[in-house]
């Protein structure tokens, strides 16, 4: 079949008003680069002449300044899910410009083919290479875009020349069936394979093919600062004495670990680690640090959504794909997150926290209780499922104006229930086989910075009794303190 080779602008032209968009891509890697660009452009060209114009849209995760930050700044999305990460279109959701809801990563594909959000009606879809009966070679990043594909009503490709061809085979790509027809997912390793490497797509669907020409953007991390360091040097020292005293089997156990400083730190940290033998990760996102420890033999495999890799670091892997593509395996949102498949390896999870409260709560989304900051994203799909669930944040933020140990969390990501360490750069917090009282110790002694252990105990002695002696009317004499005064150490008792 001939393709219609169009320019982004064109197809920019053939979205109305109001159209659902699913885009493929899982962070920028994967993300379409053009398109969304230029509906952006035509939403301000529309705003301009007094017309409404906005898109509802949908990804794997977050996307990329290109994509969300364009169209927040072109104020071009009526709703938006399952996950962003972009302070502009942040800003458009805290002043209601933007509907968000974020969901799970696992379990947006099957809602939206559940028809819980409607119908699509584009799919833009990223490619490395497309056949003349509508093969894709999908890029960097998979997402939801099986899903998408295959509820579209209309699709346009990406074909981005910086892509190399070479990436075939390194995709795991398949749509789950829904209940009651879905039968066990057979990953019984992060290696194995249930899908395709390629994405088929109906090609009477594909209206258009724009060509590009763009690594990811993704920039390099900084050097992990100090605080970063000891939380990274925390988690894997609490990893080493699990790992010694058999908590954790000889052969250890996937890995999956969040985006940022911190996570990256752990892993450098782990590459260090002579006692911790080479492991797995069956994760959503791999970063620089995995390519690294990939070249010394420490990670010997990494089942991930996405590659989100530094553009200087994907030049690389482009240039040396062949050392990397029996390592890394790419999957779909609702097989990289599977609950079912993360309870079943044993997944040790490591994720972040904004901040935790001293019975174990973890809020991961809200700053303050009220303002998103970018959404659950995969860690509630790990922390949930995982066979050690481990949380971390610095011990205090803002100077220590604020401590992300607080009496009470004022919004609830991750329950007491789903939460076994939490890790500060004080220290360590195993909060297994304690009550909630055991817990608060715990956590005010080994988490808690210094300058905030009193005011936590103090609290804690407030207590109206019960087995977790909230005291509801102090419970968020932080947040108010912070918010009166700009420091939470002005907290009274
Ligand atoms: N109260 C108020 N503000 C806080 C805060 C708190 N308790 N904790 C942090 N902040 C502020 C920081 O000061 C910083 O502000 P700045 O941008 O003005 O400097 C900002 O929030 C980000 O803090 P930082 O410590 O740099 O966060 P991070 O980059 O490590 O990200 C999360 C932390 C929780 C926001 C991030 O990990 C996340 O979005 N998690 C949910 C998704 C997830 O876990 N996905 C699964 C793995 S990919």
């Amino acid at each position: 079949m001939a393709f219609n080779y169009i320019t982004a602008e064109e197809a920019a032209a053939m979205i109305p008003n109001g159209a659902t968009v699913g885009m493929s891509g899982f962070t920028a890697p994967g993300t379409p680069k053009a398109i969304p660009t230029a509906i952006a452009h035509k939403a301000e060209a529309e705003h301009a002449e007094g017309r409404p114009y906005k898109i509802n849209l949908f990804t794997g995760a977050s996307s990329s300044d290109r994509a969300d930050g364009m169209l927040s700044r072109a104020n071009a999305i009526n709703m938006r899910a399952p996950y962003q990460n972009v302070p502009d279109l942040r800003k458009r959701i805290n002043s209601h410009d933007c509907h968000y809801f974020d969901r799970h990563l696992s379990e947006m594909a099957q809602e939206v083919r559940y028809g819980f959000y409607g119908p699509i009606d584009f799919a833009i879809i990223e490619a490395a290479h497309i056949t003349p009966d509508g093969e894709i070679i999908l890029g960097t990043g998979v997402g939801n875009v099986p899903t998408y594909a295959h509820l579209a009503k209309h699709i346009f490709i990406e074909l981005n020349e910086a892509l190399p061809k070479e990436l075939e085979g390194m995709h795991d790509v398949i749509m789950l069936q829904d209940p009651p027809h879905r039968p066990a997912i057979n990953i019984n390793s992060p290696k194995d394979r249930i899908g395709s490497p390629v994405l088929k797509v109906d090609p009477n669907k594909i209206v258009g093919i724009v060509k590009t020409n763009y690594l990811d953007g993704v920039h390099e991390f900084t050097a992990p600062d100090e605080v970063s360091k000891k939380i990274g040097s925390n988690v894997v020292r609490f990893l080493l004495n699990e790992y010694k005293k058999g908590g954790i089997p000889k052969e250890f156990l996937p890995l999956q670990s969040g985006v940022g400083n911190v996570a990256n730190a752990v892993l450098y940290d782990l590459a260090e680690s002579p006692e911790i033998p080479p492991f797995m990760m069956y994760t959503e996102v791999i970063q620089d640090a995995v390519l690294e420890l990939m070249r010394k033999g420490k990670c010997t495999f990494a089942s991930t959504c996405s590659m989100t890799f530094a553009d200087s670091t994907e030049e690389k892997l482009f240039a040396d794909l062949s050392e990397f593509r029996d390592k890394i395996l790419m999957r779909p949102a609702e097989l990289s997150n599977n609950p079912e498949v993360i309870r079943r390896l044993g997944v040790i999870a490591m994720n972040t926290a904004l901040e935790a409260d001293i019975f174990g709560n973890v809020n991961s989304t809200h700053v303050l209780g009220t303002k998103m900051m970018n959404g659950i994203g995969g860690s509630g799909d790990f922390a949930r499922n995982a066979y050690i669930s481990i949380f971390s944040c610095p011990s205090i933020t803002k100077g220590g104006a604020i401590s992300n140990i607080v009496p009470m969390a004022a919004h609830v990501d991750h329950s007491e229930h789903s939460v076994d360490i939490l890790v500060t750069d004080q220290g360590i917090a195993d909060l297994r086989a304690k009550d909630p009282v055991q817990r608060a110790h715990e956590i005010i002694e080994n988490c808690a910075h210094p300058m905030y252990k009193e005011l936590l105990y103090d609290y804690l002695k407030q207590g109206k009794g019960g087995q977790t002696p909230v005291s509801l009317d102090k419970s968020f004499a932080f947040h108010n303190a912070f918010n009166e005064t700009g420091d939470m150490r002005n907290a009274k008792f």
